[in-house]
């Protein structure tokens, strides 16, 4: 139907006969002159409509925004007072003779290149939202991302193999989406969390190098990071360790980099142990592009009169770390009882702050310290003039999530970053987590091999770290992986830690354990958040901007009102009654 793309045209088109498809982005008259923007998935051009081509005009006047049509007309130079250099089509515009209506438009709902509209309205409408430039380029990166990713697993002889999503519940984590079976009254499948078992079956079907762009799903709380069905590059490989599969992964991640934005990231991750990440940052995603680090106080603070802080240092479930921000010291008292409050959400009961001015230190607490303690913390965070430095006291979960995250915060509110890209691989975590009740929980998950022997793990579960691996791009994490348990043993050692006895597991995953008896290579591998790795290739702020169709936070789709009540001959057909 078209000869050209609106938004391809420039001068070098000058006098050329072209016909173009596509919405009017916009129409304005102009003294007797209708100039029409025409959008295709390219660009925009302008069209001019003389009054001289009577029809043309005529039938003009009528058109309105978002009607879609087909344009026949001459590429002309525009006047230089109306040359646009913001636009590839900015010099030039098409000169019509002839327009074909191939379909009206209603007013939509609203403007499309407003900033401020809901995202409610987007999502309800999200077939008009994705016709924004934003959208478009945001969906288009998105394609070339995973025809990059396809390129790469194929050159390095991964093969794509698609496994089940009506299948059983597989331990991410998350609570499961489960479906009905019809054919068998009274049970469900559940939707993969991920693929894990299947591909670690895969490995042990022999296929070595496994790869799967594929959605999995979890009922889960969600932000702007969860998406209740989401997307990952999903990695599975045998005879190869930790080094061989994250350097591997390393090259894909930095070839995509330079081949998406034309970004070098360093030739080599920089990586960092789990306990030295919640050390110094707070968390387990350290976004490395902030300079300033945590500093441990407990030996500092242990004899001060100042029972807030000594309490916390002489407890080992407990800490007291200091933050220091250079430039600081500026920070108002309204700043700082904001502050306050942001760190409260994290639990935090106060937030103790010492500021170097010109004319020495000021603070509330130094009362409380001394001249000598106010030293040594200066000293400790080397601090100089300008700078302020903030503490938290209380047990290391709270201290390290209200500093962890109030280092971030501080971060984007002064405009803190060193660098633009900070990718860090996080190894060494530790495979529980302990309840105050001593419930261990997997950290990754169950099938992640441990570094330590299995007598070892029984005798010290809480202090055995695994062979898991983490990505982490500036502060999001955006991979995460394991070499897996590949005995049997092995395996039946950690789900009894787990408080998953013989039958249970027999029952959960005896498939996985009969597999695991005939033959099973040392494997491992990986999964990567695409929809999170696009949103940071696209800056964005949420995932939602970079799926087509996403959910809202409640975990709804506001354009098809999934989900919905189900008809109850549909109900009885799955022998399901609701309550
Ligand atoms: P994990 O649970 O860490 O590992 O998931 C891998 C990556 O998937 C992304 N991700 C999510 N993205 C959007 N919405 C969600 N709800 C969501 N949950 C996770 C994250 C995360 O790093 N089977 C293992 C991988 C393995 O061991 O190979 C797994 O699924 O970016
Ligand atoms: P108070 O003696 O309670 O007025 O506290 C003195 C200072 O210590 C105030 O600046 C509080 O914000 C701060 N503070 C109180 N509790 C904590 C805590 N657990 N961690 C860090 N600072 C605290």
């Amino acid at each position: 139907m078209r000869t050209h793309f609106c938004g391809e045209l420039n001068k070098s088109f000058l006098e050329k006969e072209v016909t173009l498809c596509g919405w009017v982005n916009r129409r304005r008259d102009h003294g007797g002159v209708i100039f029409l923007d025409l959008r295709d998935k390219i660009g925009l051009a302008q069209i001019v409509i003389n009054p001289e081509t009577k029809e043309t005009f005529k039938l003009a006047e009528s058109i309105r925004n978002e009607f879609v049509l087909k344009v026949k007309g001459k590429v002309i130079a525009r006047d230089t007072e109306m040359i646009n250099k913001k636009i590839s089509t900015g010099e030039i515009e098409v000169l019509a003779n002839e327009i074909e209506i191939l379909n009206t438009s209603k007013p939509i709902p609203f403007q499309l290149d407003s900033e401020d509209t809901s995202e409610e309205v987007r999502l309800k409408y999200r077939y008009l939202d994705l016709r924004r430039h934003e959208m478009q380029k945001r969906l288009r990166l998105r394609s070339k991302v995973t025809k990059y990713i396809r390129d790469f697993m194929d050159k390095n002889d991964f093969i794509d193999i698609e496994t089940p999503f009506l299948t059983k519940a597989t331990p991410e984590g998350a609570r499961d989406y489960l479906v009905p079976s019809r054919t068998h009254e009274g049970s469900f499948f559940a939707l993969p969390q991920s693929p894990q078992l299947f591909k670690q079956l895969l490995m042990m079907s022999g296929f070595e190098r496994y790869y799967q762009i594929v959605k999995c799903f979890r009922d889960e709380d969600l932000r702007a990071d969860r998406q209740p069905e989401f997307t990952q590059l999903d990695v599975e490989t045998s005879f190869m360790n930790e080094i061989e599969i994250t350097s591997l992964m390393e090259e894909m991640i930095r070839g995509l980099f330079q081949e998406v934005l034309n970004v070098s990231l360093p030739k080599k991750f920089s990586s960092i142990s789990y306990h030295e990440s919640m050390k110094l940052y707070g968390v387990d995603r350290p976004d490395l592009r902030i300079p300033m680090q945590m500093v441990d106080m407990n030996e500092t603070m242990k004899d001060v009169e100042f029972k807030v802080f000594s309490g916390p240092a002489n407890s080992d479930k407990a800490r007291v770390a200091a933050l220091k921000i250079p430039g600081g010291a500026s920070i108002s008292r309204k700043q700082i009882d904001d502050y306050t409050k942001y760190v409260s959400i994290y639990g935090a009961k106060g937030l103790a702050y010492i500021k170097i001015n010109e004319d020495g230190p000021s603070s509330p607490i130094i009362k409380f310290l001394g001249e000598d303690i106010t030293d040594k913390v200066i000293e400790k965070t080397k601090a100089s003039i300008g700078d302020i430095i903030f503490f938290g006291a209380d047990t290391t979960k709270i201290v390290n999530e209200s500093l962890g995250n109030l280092r971030e915060k501080l971060a984007r509110d002064l405009n803190l970053f060193d660098s633009e890209w900070a990718p860090v691989w996080v190894f060494d975590f530790p495979m529980f987590d302990v309840e105050d009740d001593g419930t261990l929980n997997a950290i990754h998950h169950p099938f992640t091999a441990p570094s330590v022997d299995s007598q070892t793990l029984v005798k010290e579960p809480e202090k055995s770290l695994s062979r898991a691996y983490d990505l982490v791009i500036n502060g999001s994490e955006v991979g995460g992986g394991s070499i897996r348990i590949h005995k049997s043993d092995m395996q039946k050692t950690v789900l009894k830690l787990l408080g998953i006895d013989d039958d249970e597991a027999r029952n959960k995953f005896g498939f996985l354990l009969d597999a695991l008896d005939y033959g099973c290579p040392p494997h491992g591998g990986i999964a990567f958040g695409l929809d999170r790795l696009v949103m940071i290739l696209c800056e964005a702020d949420s995932i939602r901007e970079v799926i087509a169709f996403p959910k809202t936070q409640t975990a709804a789709c506001l354009l098809t009102n999934a989900p919905t009540i189900i008809p109850k001959v549909q109900l009885r057909e799955l022998k399901l009654k609701t309550i």
